[in-house]
């Protein structure tokens, strides 16, 4: 029979030894999931956990019908009672519709929650690009105030510092409110008219629907016409640009260094003020492994009240990837603290009780599943397999005067000692 293979653009994660990439394996991500957390708390955030599906206008309404997510990313589906739903590409509109549904905002208007967990889009599988990807995001709701913008930014920051990510560079734009993003769309549009033809397939088909993406085209070409192209910076009111000014403000005073980039757009439709991506250089170019910025108008338009909201995502492949590459993440890899053998079917049913109780007292113990001497020397190469400090092994003989050999596995001295000791002997 053929095999089935996984789904293409998804792999999986598993324990160290069984893994040939240690970013794919379950000590990497509990290591990183406990660093998000960890920091997460420190700046008062709570984490939530939401369906993996929401209904597919969810996203049509925050996502944004311009996007590339919602164009074609999505994997949609009709269920058997014909509704249309949608594996989620992204946690912030989920978020939002938790939050509004379980009326958090009258209990209080500042929110701040972060989660970590599968996003799904139908992208062409690459190096840090897959279909089930995971994210850690984070988003705090409230009034609009600079300061808002500045601590979701500085937990990003803390959260590679944590991670030995120091050579990580932080990218920050505005993008003003929209009166003044409507503006200069339509100077963006006027000025790249005259060179339709020359632009890429993707910024010619962007021109009619969102201007504004064709700034982070890719292309060579693209980015040579848009040298000349008009930026944001003089179309920007008053009131956005004190908003930023505050922002950059707040950042220089936590000591994070940023770079101003006129160019920085993202792809979500959501976005007006600030926006910002975390990247990391990678062979001579620069890799995002994160992103984010403020939505002023989204918490309203989807029914909440009239509040705005600011967060970020990284992408944990990236993050991780980066982290053990060029980071300082260390990898537990536990080590069985005793294997207990027993030599003989009427010493198996002790042993079996004597490695439950010490697993009681907090060990970590582990059990021959076999009984027969000859495969004694099967049972001591196992003991290597998983590590184990200590085995202890119990004979028909040892059974009767209550001692059982203990070998330590590092010196492999052995010794008789009282079974009745055995847990003060190894946690010593
Ligand atoms: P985003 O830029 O679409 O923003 O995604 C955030 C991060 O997710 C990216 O920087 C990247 O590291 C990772 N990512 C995206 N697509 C993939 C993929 N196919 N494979 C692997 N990693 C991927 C958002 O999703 C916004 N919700 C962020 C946000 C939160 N803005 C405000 N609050």
């Amino acid at each position: 029979m053929s095999r089935i293979q996984s789904p293409k653009g998804t792999y999986d994660i598993l324990p160290l030894n069984l893994i040939e990439n240690k970013w794919q394996s379950t000590q990497a991500w509990q290591a990183i999931e406990e660093i998000l957390h960890k920091c997460s708390s420190q700046w008062g955030f709570q984490n939530l956990r939401l369906p993996l599906f929401e209904s597919t206008d969810l996203f049509h309404k925050s996502t944004g019908d311009s996007s590339d997510i919602v164009q074609k990313e999505m994997y949609t589906f009709k269920d058997k009672g014909n509704r249309s739903l949608t594996l989620r590409p992204e946690g912030t509109p989920g978020t939002l519709r938790a939050l509004i549904d379980a009326q958090a905002f009258a209990h209080n208007q500042i929110q701040k929650l972060y989660y970590l967990g599968p996003m799904f889009r139908y992208e062409r599988p690459q190096q840090g690009r897959y279909r089930q990807f995971h994210q850690f995001g984070a988003e705090m709701l409230g009034p609009r105030v600079a300061c808002f913008d500045a601590d979701v930014i500085c937990l990003g920051w803390q959260i590679l510092q944590a991670l030995g990510l120091n050579q990580c560079i932080l990218k920050i734009n505005t993008l003003a409110n929209e009166i003044s993003r409507k503006l200069y769309k339509q100077k963006l549009k006027e000025f790249l008219e005259d060179y339709r033809l020359q632009l890429s397939e993707d910024s010619q088909r962007r021109l009619e629907l969102n201007p504004l993406r064709i700034l982070d085209s890719k292309e060579a070409s693209d980015q040579e016409l848009l040298k000349k192209a008009p930026t944001i910076e003089h179309f920007i009111d008053n009131e956005s640009k004190e908003f930023f000014a505050k922002v950059l403000t707040l950042l220089q005073g936590a000591a994070i260094p940023y770079h101003l980039e006129p160019k920085l757009v993202r792809g979500l439709d959501y976005y007006c003020d600030t926006v910002f991506e975390f990247q990391l250089p990678v062979h001579g170019s620069h890799a995002t492994i994160g992103g984010g910025g403020r939505y002023g108008q989204l918490l309203a338009s989807m029914g909440g009240p009239a509040l705005e909201g600011v967060g970020f995502a990284f992408g944990m492949e990236r993050l991780l990837q980066g982290a053990l590459t060029y980071g300082n993440l260390a990898l537990a890899n536990p080590t069985c603290d005793v294997l207990l053998i027993s030599l003989g079917a009427t010493c198996f049913e002790r042993c079996f009780t004597l490695t439950q109780n010490l697993r009681k007292d907090g060990l970590y113990a582990e059990l021959w599943p076999f009984d027969d001497p000859k495969k004694l020397k099967n049972g001591l190469s196992y003991a290597d397999k998983i590590r184990s400090r200590f085995v202890a092994i119990l004979g028909e003989d040892e059974l009767i005067t209550g001692k059982i050999q203990l070998r330590c596995m590092d010196s492999r001295k052995q010794s008789l000692v009282l079974i009745d000791q055995l847990k003060t002997f190894i946690k010593n």
